[in-house]
Parts: structure tokens; C-alpha cells; sequence
């Protein structure tokens, strides 16, 4: 028996499973056999007694899992930190368990109320007492690890749960002597993943099979060199035993049945507090408000939903709820995260959300400088599509060029601050680039159910349309763009050579002969086949009149590229008579830019298309700017790349048969953008026809 180390266990007496309160009390109420638990405890009790020195606190009624004092609470040294039990269901046990800690000299540390903590059921000393392992996710939160490493002096690395089996961290998770660790890694998140890798080194990192892991294997009290289990694999076992482990196996099949095994059934009170670990509490905290129609809108549900998914924890301060249905709501959120950078990612996306730092915390933004040209310094903040604002010597600037996945570089001139958008690719050494989250807002319009309602009825919102409301959304599309055409405003096209061979090129033809479009962007491919059509009646081959193939048609388009080739430009092709109709003829003769970026695919190419991609970008950024509205039909390839660049608050139109297309461009988070699933040719057709119908004085009187 080693007297240096205690144990506290509680006998068997009232133990049931009562109610469910984990996936492993489903379908077990009132399953387990006491005299068998009464049985497996002894076993457990008296192995232990061989080993150590076990204490035992008093069963009492109506709180049949404080057999479980691994959640009495967590000792180090002197000092205790009781449980807070996150379910009312073992509350009862708080006063039994801290009646005994005092009993017994300790200190005892109480955490607010409403901050649930599960002692060491989900807090594990490393055993060589360089830190402590804190779990969170199910039970216990995040914000208690600070009270923890504040109150017991020593580091606390937090690990976040994610598989409801695995609910505590001592289910999954078991810090074994000399510095090895027993665990099951798919219980936990990619980040807490790496934290372990980096504090534990490969060899001395045990990882369990899922087999071993339901047998909670990790469930396990190590003695030094004994490790004690309900049960092992022979592989298990065989690996413990190389590292010089002996491992006992003692059945607690009665205890998996509410969820617990060796540990759970077990609470070491002697920790010896080794000196030189002084307390670092990574975990951070900051408070963030939304304003808004939080709960009209979702907001709010997704902020809390983003916190979490992001690997923090959350405390919602204070929730003024607007009280008629048009007012807003205000709500201060106080966000924890395990470590700076987990922080950092998380308000990133809540600016995306519009979330902004209280009045009293509000402070300018941190620039650093770039290194090189064409490398922002590590920590810079990506932009988004939405509208930015940067706070620069306690004034709020607005982001000039707004475009997502680019950086941010603040400039002093005569004129003031100023801040723009920047691809990495511009940025020149010693640019001042934002870095982390303070100081950015991004402005997000706040819309009322009302206002949704009215502007979806007006531009369908953000959505993908069926079949059957194509026309609809048509009209609307047409109704939009004849007001963009007689305000002077700017509709921009992409598209791919589908418009061509679906017949839809006459339509494009007509809108940008009829002044619906003022800038044409695409790839070598549709001005191909757009000319094939116009020079030789086919497009890729086949008679657009009959639709059939043309015997020797697969070589059409290559003749094209070659003429137009021959004249240098499609313009001078243009000019000089050789193309005469089309959708490239008419931006020709209507003066309407058009710009086309190489892709890998391209033949010939044609001689105006860029084959510089970085220039073709660049092409594309300039004749996107001051769009009000941006048609993208059925080119996967040209309209994504254009997404990427437009700022929010440009309308999006996007036409592509394929589902999966239509719904990545129009899920921007915005109501500006709308998704019709449809033949892009009939769309086109449908749109000709709508614009004739506004047109005419007559048919709009029909309309009326
Ligand atoms: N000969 C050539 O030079 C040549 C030929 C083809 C493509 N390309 C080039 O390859 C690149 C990619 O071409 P892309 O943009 O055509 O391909 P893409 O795959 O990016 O996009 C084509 C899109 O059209 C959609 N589509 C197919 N049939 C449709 C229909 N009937 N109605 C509506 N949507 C429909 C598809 O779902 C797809 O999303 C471009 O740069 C293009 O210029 C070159």
C-alpha cells in the first residue's frame, strides 16, 4: 500500500440510474442490478485498497450518482474547487461533498452559480504536474477554467468535448505517470487535437480504438506503473505492458450503464502542488454586442451557433429586446475561447455578423507593416464582401474597394486616413495591414420581417427558385433591369459558351443592342463559339437552325479562332466586316467593354483573350466596379470568380442549371442575390420577352 495516495470513494448504497442525463443512461432507467454494482465496486474498492488509501464519504438518498466522486469536485494541494453540476439532477450532491472536503481541511473554492464545473470529472492534472487538462463542451464551461487557474495556481489548457459519449473529459481522456496519456482523439476538436500533440510527444501519446474507448478504457486510475480499467482489448493491454504498464481489469459493467467506470467511481484527493507551475490561464475573454432584429432575423441564433462551432463558450450579458415588431434588439455577448488565436477566428466571423465591441470597449484597429511585397504579416484581417469600417485615431473610416479575401491597409495622406481592400498579390513592403479584430465593423443592414418580406416580394431574396417560379422571378429580373438601363445604371454579364449553344445568344445579342448591358465578361470559350455561330451558322459543330451536327463541324471553331486571329482583334474583325451579328459583334458596334480570362481549356486562343490571369482579374475588377447589378449565366468557372470579387450590395442574378452553382453564388448572406435553376437559354428567351413586354406602351398597359 503506497499511504502517500488517497482516494475518495462513496459505496453503492442508493446507486441507480434514475433519469438520463448522457446517451449511456438511454434505455438503462432502473436496469442495473444493485447487487451486482455493489459487487464490482468492492472489486474496484479493494484493488485500490491494495495500492492506496481510500476514504469514503457517506451515501445518501434521492442522489444515486454520488458514487461518481470523480465529480465531488478537484483537489490540488490544499485546495478544492467543489462542482457546480451543470444538471439539477445531481445538484443534491454539491452540499454532501463539500460538508466532507471541510471535514477534512481543505479549502474549499466555490464558483459563481450558473457556472457549471464537474470537479475531475472533467479537469486532469497532468501527473507530472506541469498543468491541468480542462474539459468543456457538455458539461462544465469554458468560462470556469479561469477561477481554475487563478484558484489551484497552475496552467490550464482546455479541451473542448464534441461526442456526446465521451461527455466528460475523464471519459476519453486519462493522463497516465511519467508523462504518458491515454485518449481517444475523435472525442475531441481538430484544435484541442493539436494542443495535445504539441504538449504531448508522439511516443508518449496513447490513442484508444473506438472499442476500447466504449469500454471506457480511458475511464482509468493509474497508480504509477497500475492501470486500472473496467476493460481492455489484448492490443490494448500489449502496448501498455511495452511501455511498462500493468493493467488491472476490474468489470463495471452496472456503472457504464449511467455512463462512468474506474475513474468516475473515483476521486484522488492527494495532489501534490509541484512547485515552479505558476498559473497561465490561456482562456479569453472579450464582450461583443449585436444590435438588430436579432431574433426576427436569426442573428443572434447564428452568433451563438458561430461561438460555439468555432471551439468558444458564451454568456449572453444583457438581451433588450425591441418590444414592437419593427424595433430592434440589442444584446451584449461575452465570448470565451481557449486561446487568443480560437478567439481571434471566432470575432473575425461575429464582424462578419456585424457584432461590434461595447461603447467602453471600442478601440482603434493594429496595423503592422508588411514584410514584403505580395505578403501580408501573418495575423492580417481577411476581408469579407460586406461594407468595412476601420477605426483609425478614434474615427470610423470606411474600406475603400471592398472585396472578400483580401487585406486591409490604412494609409495617411493630405486628406486624412484612408483604407482600402488590397490583394495580397498588391500589398508593397511596409504597407500598414490591419491585423487581428480590434477596431473593424462591418455595416449590415437590419431588416425587419416586414422589410424581408417586402424586398423578397421585389427581388426574391436570397433563395433558389423552382421550375415554376422562373417566370416570376423573370419579371422581376426584367422589371429590375429596365430601371438600371433608364437610371443610367450598370448591368454586368458573365457567361459561359452554354448561352451559345442553347440558343440564347440572339437574346444577349438583343439586351446589349438595346443598351441592357454595359460590361461583357466571359472566357475564350463563348466569344468562340458566339462567332462560330455568326461566321458559320454552328456552334461546337452543330447547325444552331436544325440542330443537328455538321458533318466536319468539330473543326468550326477552331477556323474561327484561327480568322479571327489572322485580323488581330475581335474588334478589327469586327470593323472590318468579317463577323457580323452576335453577342462579341455587339459590344463591338455598341461600344460595350468586354473583357475574356484564359483557362486551361482554351484553344487557340482567341487574340483578346488574357491569358495572364493576374491582368485578367484585374480586367474583370475594373469593369465589375459600380455594377448595380450582375447577370451570371451558366458558367461555373466565371461567375464564381466574379462573386469572389463583388462587393455585398451589388444585385446577383445567377442562372445555371446545376442546383449546387446557383446556391453557392447566391448564399453570400445577403438578400442582393437570387438563383434561378433553369435552361439558360429558355431563361434568356423569357427575359427578351418580359423587357419587350415593358417596352411597349401597349402591352404595358396590358400589364397594368
Ligand atoms: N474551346 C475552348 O476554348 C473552350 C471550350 C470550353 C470551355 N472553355 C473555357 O473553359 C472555361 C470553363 O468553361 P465554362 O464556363 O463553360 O464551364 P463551367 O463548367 O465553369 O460552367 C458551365 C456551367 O454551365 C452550366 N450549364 C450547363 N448546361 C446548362 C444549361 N442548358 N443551362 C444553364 N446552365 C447550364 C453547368 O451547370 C455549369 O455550371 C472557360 O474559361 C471557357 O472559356 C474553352
Amino acid at each position: 500500500m503506497t499511504s502517500s495516495i488517497r482516494f475518495l470513494m462513496c459505496a453503492p448504497d442508493h446507486y441507480d440510474v434514475d433519469y438520463v442525463i448522457n446517451p449511456w443512461m438511454e434505455g438503462n432507467v432502473h436496469k442495473s442490478s444493485r447487487d451486482r454494482a455493489v459487487e464490482q465496486w468492492q472489486g474496484l474498492f479493494h484493488i485500490l485498497k491494495d495500492r492506496a488509501v481510500v476514504d469514503l464519504v457517506k451515501p445518501q438518498k434521492g442522489v444515486p450518482d454520488m458514487v461518481f466522486t470523480a465529480n465531488a469536485g478537484l483537489v490540488l494541494g490544499n485546495n478544492v474547487v467543489l462542482s457546480r453540476f451543470f444538471h439539477k439532477e445531481r445538484q443534491g450532491e454539491e452540499p454532501f461533498f463539500k460538508e466532507w472536503f471541510e471535514s477534512q481541511g481543505f479549502t474549499v473554492y466555490e464558483l459563481p452559480k450558473d457556472l457549471p464545473f464537474e470537479g475531475a470529472g472533467d479537469a486532469l492534472l497532468d501527473r507530472e504536474g506541469r498543468w491541468l487538462w480542462a474539459g468543456y463542451g457538455f458539461r462544465s464551461e469554458l468560462d470556469s477554467h479561469p477561477y481554475l487557474a487563478k484558484w489551484l495556481d497552475i496552467e490550464v489548457l482546455s479541451l473542448r468535448l464534441m461526442d456526446e459519449r465521451f461527455y466528460h473529459l475523464d471519459t476519453c481522456f486519462c493522463p497516465l505517470a511519467n508523462g504518458y496519456l491515454l485518449y481517444y482523439p475523435p472525442a475531441f476538436d481538430s484544435y484541442s487535437n493539436r494542443l495535445i500533440e504539441l504538449r504531448v510527444p508522439a511516443e508518449k501519446r496513447i490513442a484508444v480504438s473506438e472499442k476500447d474507448a466504449v469500454n471506457f478504457a480511458c475511464n482509468a486510475v493509474n497508480v504509477d506503473r497500475v492501470v486500472i480499467m473496467n476493460k481492455a482489448s489484448d492490443e490494448l493491454k500489449e502496448r501498455l505492458g511495452n511501455l511498462g504498464f500493468e493493467v488491472l481489469e476490474t468489470p463495471l459493467t452496472e456503472f457504464l450503464k449511467a455512463g462512468g467506470a474506474a475513474k468516475c467511481l473515483t476521486l484522488r484527493v492527494t495532489e501534490p502542488i509541484i512547485p515552479d507551475h505558476r498559473a497561465i490561464a490561456a482562456v479569453e475573454s472579450r464582450v461583443v454586442r449585436m444590435d438588430g432584429h436579432l431574433l426576427d432575423a436569426g442573428l443572434i441564433n447564428q452568433a451563438l451557433d458561430l461561438i460555439v462551432e468555432g471551439g468558444g463558450s458564451f454568456q449572453v450579458l444583457n438581451f433588450q429586446l425591441g418590444e414592437q415588431r419593427q424595433s430592434t434588439s440589442s444584446a451584449d455577448v461575452k465570448v470565451t475561447a481557449p486561446s487568443h488565436e480560437v478567439m481571434e477566428a471566432i470575432v473575425a466571423q461575429l464582424i462578419d455578423l456585424g457584432a461590434v465591441p461595447p461603447p467602453q470597449e471600442v478601440c482603434d484597429i493594429i496595423w503592422e507593416a508588411a514584410p514584403q511585397d505580395g505578403v501580408a504579416p501573418d495575423d492580417f484581417y481577411v476581408t469579407t464582401i460586406y461594407p468595412t469600417e476601420v477605426r483609425v485615431n478614434c474615427e470610423w473610416v470606411k474600406v475603400q474597394k471592398q472585396r472578400m479575401d483580401g487585406a486591409i491597409v490604412v494609409s495617411e495622406t493630405a486628406n486624412g486616413i484612408t483604407a482600402h481592400c488590397k490583394l495580397l498579390r498588391d500589398l508593397k513592403q511596409g504597407d500598414r495591414v490591419v491585423v487581428g479584430v480590434e477596431g473593424i465593423r462591418t455595416v449590415r443592414k437590419t431588416e425587419s420581417r416586414e422589410q424581408r418580406n417586402t424586398q423578397e416580394f421585389s427581388f426574391m431574396g436570397s433563395g433558389v427558385s423552382s421550375e415554376r417560379r422562373v417566370e416570376l422571378v423573370v419579371e422581376q429580373i426584367a422589371w429590375e433591369m429596365r430601371q438600371i438601363r433608364d437610371q443610367g445604371g450598370k448591368v454586368v454579364v458573365t457567361a459561359g459558351p452554354v448561352v451559345i449553344h442553347t440558343g440564347g445568344g440572339e437574346h444577349l445579342a438583343g439586351l446589349i443592342r438595346q443598351g441592357y448591358v454595359q460590361a461583357l465578361l466571359g472566357g475564350n470559350a463563348i466569344a468562340v463559339h458566339d462567332m462560330e455561330q455568326s461566321l458559320m451558322g454552328t456552334s461546337l459543330g452543330v447547325d444552331m437552325k436544325r440542330g443537328v451536327s455538321v458533318r466536319g463541324g468539330h473543326r468550326h471553331h477552331l477556323k474561327v479562332i484561327n480568322t479571327i486571329r489572322r485580323y488581330g482583334s475581335i474588334a478589327n474583325a469586327v470593323e472590318q466586316g468579317v463577323v457580323t451579328s452576335g453577342v462579341l459583334y455587339e459590344c463591338v458596334k455598341n461600344n460595350v467593354p468586354f473583357a475574356l480570362a484564359g483557362s486551361i481549356r482554351d484553344d487557340g486562343p482567341l487574340p483578346d483573350t488574357q491569358m495572364d490571369l493576374i491582368k485578367a482579374q484585374e480586367d474583370y475588377a475594373r469593369l465589375i466596379e459600380g455594377a448595380d447589378l450582375i447577370l451570371m449565366l451558366s458558367s461555373m468557372l466565371h461567375s464564381i470568380g466574379v462573386g469572389n470579387m463583388t462587393p455585398a450590395g451589388v444585385k446577383m442574378v445567377c442562372v445555371d442549371i446545376n442546383p449546387a452553382v446557383v446556391t453557392k453564388l447566391s448564399d453570400r448572406g445577403s438578400v442582393e442575390s437570387v438563383g434561378v435553376v433553369t435552361d439558360v437559354g429558355l431563361f434568356l428567351s423569357l427575359l427578351t420577352q418580359q423587357l419587350e413586354r415593358l417596352t411597349s406602351p401597349y402591352k404595358l398597359a396590358q400589364l397594368v
